[in-house]
């Protein structure tokens, strides 16, 4: 008898900054409109404030998403709130997006900044969120600070480039999961990643044919602003 194929799961749905194509990046309307869409996860990105506050924010300044100027890193949590991200929504701490997502959602949590890992576990421990977490950073050493936290987290290294070594690289911080760029993905580098024992997802797929594409080359999760075409 021949043997049966495994079949390939369904990638997990990831709505990219909340839903990004659908509302202002990174607010609570985004992460709504995401869960509305029924995703699996929500993706955010996160900084710390002038007084140490966790802020869901993508750029290092607030210049290009809010009303206001300046960097997150100069700019106390009274501040921040107080700057329109659009629609008149305000920049989240996360512990509102914990808050919101709580019971409907799980949550990738991008770490922008080193020096937020410990603080960011700890939060989620603290507000006994109970959905998946998976804490992702292109900065790879404050992967190791959330393991040492908590040695069960999911961890997602992120790559824009793919560099020759990343299976390595993935490895030495124990990451769960790799990050890569769509447009990087091929056969060979899924085959790799999978052989190591990372599950693989991909990001920003928003085309539909990009999606297909993505699907048929088997990743495990498809990041997207558009979380509906998935
Ligand atoms: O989750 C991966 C993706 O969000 C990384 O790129 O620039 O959108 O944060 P960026
Ligand atoms: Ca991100």
């Amino acid at each position: 008898m021949p043997k049966e194929r495994p079949t390939r799961q369904t990638p997990l749905r990831i709505g990219h900054r909340g839903a990004a194509g659908h509302a202002p990046e990174n607010t609570l309307e985004s992460i709504r409109a995401a869960i509305g869409f029924g995703v699996d996860q929500v993706e955010v990105d996160l900084r710390a404030s002038r007084d140490g506050h966790l802020v869901v924010i993508h750029d290092e300044t607030v210049d290009r998403t809010t009303g206001g100027k300046g960097k997150v890193a100069d700019l106390p949590l009274a501040e921040l709130t107080t700057l329109d991200a659009g629609c008149g929504q305000s920049i989240p701490t996360l512990e509102e997006v914990l808050e919101l997502a709580h019971g409907r959602v799980g949550l990738m949590l991008e770490l922008k900044v080193a020096g937020i890992a410990v603080q960011t576990v700890e939060l989620v421990r603290q507000r006994r969120f109970t959905g998946a977490v998976i804490y992702a950073s292109f900065l790879l050493h404050e992967l190791i600070l959330v393991r040492q936290a908590d040695a069960d987290a999911k961890t997602l290294a992120l790559f824009d480039e793919i560099p020759q070594d990343a299976v390595a690289q993935a490895l030495t911080v124990r990451a769960s999961h790799v990050g890569l760029n769509y447009k990087t993905a091929t056969t060979q580098t899924i085959m790799a990643f999978h052989r190591a024992g990372l599950q693989i997802f991909v990001y920003t797929v928003n085309e539909p044919h990009d999606i297909q594409a993505m699907r048929a080359l088997g990743v495990d999760g498809i990041i997207s602003d558009f979380p509906d075409r998935i």
